[in-house]
């Protein structure tokens, strides 16, 4: 049988999991966290931020004109759960959506996202067609040899089983390109395990 491409907190009872965890930190208690903040704090300015992907939404704590996205479940069970005062919105599975919503927003953030796809390269192009300014993609890519990455591997993670997909480098940067983006800024996580993973924050060229 072949797997859902929706694997993360998609089982019913995982979002609940992960909402009690001991280990689930506030943002700003975490490495990746306090990178995302600093980033989002520093390019997002004014309009409309969406979050796509949010999962429980913890960034919408710390960023004013917040809108987090993902399919229904997690937005049901985890997002309005976690923060009940947020803005929330279901998009449906990230192979199959559209994403004309991301049109004329400011800044479209996709933290741990791509990472999570069965078919990265797909989603991503087919976001990147629809960012129109800011892009902060968090913790994304792998460099030296492309073989040695995780590419398309179903791992257990969040309480669940999710797909692990992190794009080479070299395929991302051109992705960027492809799409119009510059990158302002890169940040290395420097975080053993993550294979040099990195944040990118990147503006459409006008
Ligand atoms: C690893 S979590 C990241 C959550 C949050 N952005 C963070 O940084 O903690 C990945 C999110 O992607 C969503 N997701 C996974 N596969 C998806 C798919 N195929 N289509 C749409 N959303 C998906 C999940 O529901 C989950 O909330």
């Amino acid at each position: 049988m072949t797997p859902s491409p929706l694997d993360c907190w998609h089982d019913g009872k995982s979002h609940v999991k992960h909402l009690e965890s001991k280990d689930r930190y506030p943002l700003d208690q975490t490495p990746l966290g306090k990178i995302l903040i600093r980033l989002v704090k520093k390019y997002h300015k004014e309009g409309m931020l969406i979050d796509v992907g949010c999962g429980d939404g913890q960034l919408s704590e710390y960023v004013d004109n917040y809108e987090g996205w993902d399919i229904s479940d997690t937005i049901d069970n985890v997002s309005r759960k976690a923060y009940p005062n947020a803005s929330f919105a279901h998009m449906t599975d990230a192979e199959k959506e559209g994403w004309e919503f991301l049109h004329g927003m400011n800044t479209v953030v996709m933290s741990a996202f791509i990472d999570v796809m069965r078919e990265p390269l797909l989603v991503l192009n087919s976001i990147l067609e629809h960012c129109t300014g800011t892009v902060i993609l968090h913790r994304q890519e792998v460099s030296g040899d492309q073989s040695t990455a995780f590419r398309h591997k179903r791992n257990p993670s969040y309480g669940g089983w999710t797909w692990h997909s992190i794009l080479h480098s070299r395929i991302l940067k051109d992705t960027f390109k492809k799409h119009g983006f510059e990158i302002v800024e890169e940040v290395d996580l420097n975080i053993k395990g993550w294979h040099q993973a990195k944040s990118y924050v990147l503006c459409k060229i006008k």
